[in-house]
């Protein structure tokens, strides 16, 4: 787990969740939360027998919408204010878990059809690489890892680290939490080199902004 992923962590924890689940009152993005569950619920051909497991889930909108449509889904999360409120708006399985840190295997006595990581911005490429591994290790064989990544390619000022992450650490002047946040972007020839060997391309492409290319977005088959 690097730096970054501690930082932003701790960001949360001190006053960035409260924010973030504040925000959606302001703005609940209603239709972002449908495309992105018919883009689920289409990648796995409708078939309510699958189990899910999303890594990250915030606010957990999108297990919601999965566990309503009848799906068997646990809402996971390392920030305690994100699991609360995935409790209070009426998630049945939520998860303390870490993907980077903890065991997959001492949490979970079984094995996924589907993780989905949606909107994790904060993690460099030794993290990104890491929960390709644990994604790999997750799933069953031909299970799908559903996931998205800010595109590089509209962030020609980014730094990089030494281990080729393109970052840039920003403070959102609309958020009251003035910390600096930790952003990584990826080119398609980076996800290449993650899923290498391990995942094939099952649906890929870009939306978000005015040009629709803000983020990558895969639906990733697992190689056996
Ligand atoms: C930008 S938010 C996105 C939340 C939600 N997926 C969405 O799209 O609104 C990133 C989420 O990932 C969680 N997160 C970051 N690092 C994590 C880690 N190592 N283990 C578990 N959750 C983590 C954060 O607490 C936060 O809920």
């Amino acid at each position: 787990m690097s730096e970054h992923n501690i930082k932003t962590i701790n960001m949360y924890n001190s006053g960035g969740a409260l924010e973030y689940i504040g925000h959606k009152e302001i703005d609940p993005e209603t239709e972002k939360w449908e495309r992105l569950f018919n883009y689920v619920d289409d990648q796995l051909k409708k078939d309510k027998n699958k189990k899910i497991i999303e890594f990250g889930s915030g606010c957990g909108q999108l297990s919601l919408m999965l566990q309503n449509a009848g799906y068997d889904v646990i809402a996971t999360d390392i920030v305690d204010e994100f699991l609360n409120e995935q409790n209070k708006i009426g998630i049945n399985n939520v998860i303390k878990y870490n993907f980077l840190k903890d065991d997959y295997d001492s949490i979970f006595d079984f094995k996924t059809d589907l993780i989905v990581s949606w909107r994790n911005p904060h993690l460099d490429m030794d993290d990104m690489k890491k929960l390709f591994d644990v994604a790999y290790n997750a799933l069953n064989d031909n299970g799908l890892l559903i996931i998205n990544f800010q595109n590089a390619d509209v962030h020609p000022e980014a730094e990089i680290l030494p281990n080729g992450t393109k970052y840039n650490y920003k403070i959102l002047e609309d958020k009251k939490t003035k910390e600096k946040r930790f952003y990584a972007y990826y080119t398609k020839e980076d996800i290449d080199y993650l899923r290498k060997g391990m995942f094939e391309v099952q649906e890929y492409h870009n939306e978000g902004g005015k040009e629709k290319k803000n983020w990558h977005v895969l639906a990733l088959r697992k190689i056996k």
